[in-house]
C-alpha cells in the first residue's frame, strides 16, 4: 500500500518552482506577483492567506495581502479588483471566500480578469477546462494538485473508472470534468455521487479511484471501497477531540484507519491532498505570469 504524500511532492513542486521564477527573473528581468485580497477578520481565512503569502515569498514571487474591514462594500472590493485587473505586476488575484453576507460571490468572481483568475473559478475558466482546453484556462487548485499526484505516483487512469463523490463549484465539478478529459493524467469513465445519490456504496465499490470531496467525517468506510483501489481524500473536517490541546482534530472524509488497509494507494489528512492546493496556486501565478510575457514552458 502506498501513502501519497502531498507534503513531499507540494515541497518538490515548489522547489522546481522557485527555478522556474528565478529563470524568469534572469530571462525578463521581472518576477510573478500573487495579490490576495481578504476581507474581514475570520481566523481560519487569515491563517490561509499568511501561508499563501509566505509559500510565495518561498518561492520567490512577489505577494501582496490586501486586508479590507468587514464592512467594505460590494462597490469598494469591485473597484478594488478592477484597479489589479490593470496592474501589470499582477498576475494573479485571489478574493479569500468566504466573503461577508452582503457581497455577492459571483459578482467578485466575474469582476476578476479570467487572465489573473487563479483560483480557475470564472465561467470563461470552467469553460475553457470543460471544452479540455487546459492551455488556456486555470484549473482550480485543488482538483489540479490531485491531477499531479496522480501523474507523480504513475497511477493509471486510462480506461479507469473514477467516482466523484461530491459536485462543489471548487473541487467536485471540476475534478470530474478532468477525469474524463483526454488527457496523460485522466481519460477515465467517470460518475459522480452527491447528497441525493442512492445506493452511494453500490457505485463507490465500482471505483478504481476513489475521490471524496463530500465534507463529511469519515464517510467513506471500508466496505464501500474495492480492494485494490487508489483513495483521493479531500475532506478537512473539524472534529471533536478533548485530547488535543486546540479540543479538534482534523479528518478526512474517508475512514483512514480500515481503508488503508485494502487500498492500494491512499491520501492521508493532513499531508495528502491539502499542502498541493497553495503549490498549484503558485503554478497558475507562474502560468498567468509566463503568458503575460509570452514565454514557452521549457
Ligand atoms: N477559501 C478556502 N479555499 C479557498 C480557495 O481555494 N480560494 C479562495 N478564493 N478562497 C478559499
Amino acid at each position: 500500500m502506498t501513502i501519497i504524500d502531498g507534503k513531499q511532492v507540494s515541497s518538490d513542486l515548489k522547489q522546481e518552482l522557485k527555478k522556474s521564477v528565478e529563470a524568469c527573473r534572469q530571462q525578463v528581468n521581472a518576477v510573478p506577483g500573487l495579490t490576495v485580497i481578504i476581507v474581514g477578520e475570520d481566523p481560519a481565512s487569515q491563517v490561509y492567506v499568511r501561508n499563501k503569502a509566505k509559500s510565495c515569498k518561498e518561492i520567490g514571487m512577489n505577494s501582496t495581502v490586501i486586508e479590507l474591514p468587514e464592512e467594505t462594500s460590494q462597490e469598494e472590493l469591485l473597484a478594488k479588483i478592477k484597479a489589479l485587473n490593470n496592474d501589470p505586476e499582477v498576475h494573479g488575484i485571489l478574493v479569500q471566500q468566504p466573503l461577508p453576507g452582503h457581497i455577492d460571490e459571483y459578482a467578485v468572481t466575474m469582476a476578476i480578469s479570467p487572465s489573473k483568475d487563479v483560483d480557475g473559478f470564472h465561467p470563461e475558466n470552467v469553460g475553457q477546462l470543460v471544452l479540455g482546453n487546459l492551455d488556456k484556462c486555470f484549473v482550480s487548485c485543488t482538483p489540479y494538485g490531485i491531477l499531479e499526484l496522480l501523474s507523480r505516483y504513475s497511477i493509471e487512469t486510462k480506461g479507469k473508472h473514477c467516482v466523484v463523490i461530491g459536485r462543489s463549484n471548487i473541487v467536485g465539478k471540476p475534478m470530474a470534468n478532468l477525469m474524463f478529459q483526454k488527457l496523460k493524467e485522466t481519460n477515465s469513465t467517470v460518475t459522480v455521487c452527491h447528497s441525493a445519490t442512492q445506493n452511494m456504496p453500490e457505485l463507490t465499490r465500482q471505483a478504481d479511484i476513489l475521490i471524496a470531496a463530500i465534507g463529511r467525517a469519515n464517510l467513506i468506510t471500508r466496505d464501500m471501497v474495492k480492494p485494490g483501489a487508489v483513495v483521493i481524500d479531500v475532506g478537512m473536517n473539524r472534529v471533536e477531540d478533548a485530547s488535543r490541546k486546540s479540543g479538534y482534530r482534523l479528518t478526512g472524509d474517508v475512514d483512514y484507519e480500515h481503508v488503508s488497509e485494502i487500498a492500494s494507494a491512499i491520501t492521508p489528512v493532513p499531508g495528502g491532498v491539502g499542502p498541493m492546493t497553495i503549490a498549484m496556486l503558485l503554478k497558475n501565478t507562474l502560468q498567468s505570469f509566463m503568458r503575460a510575457h509570452s514565454i514557452q514552458a521549457s
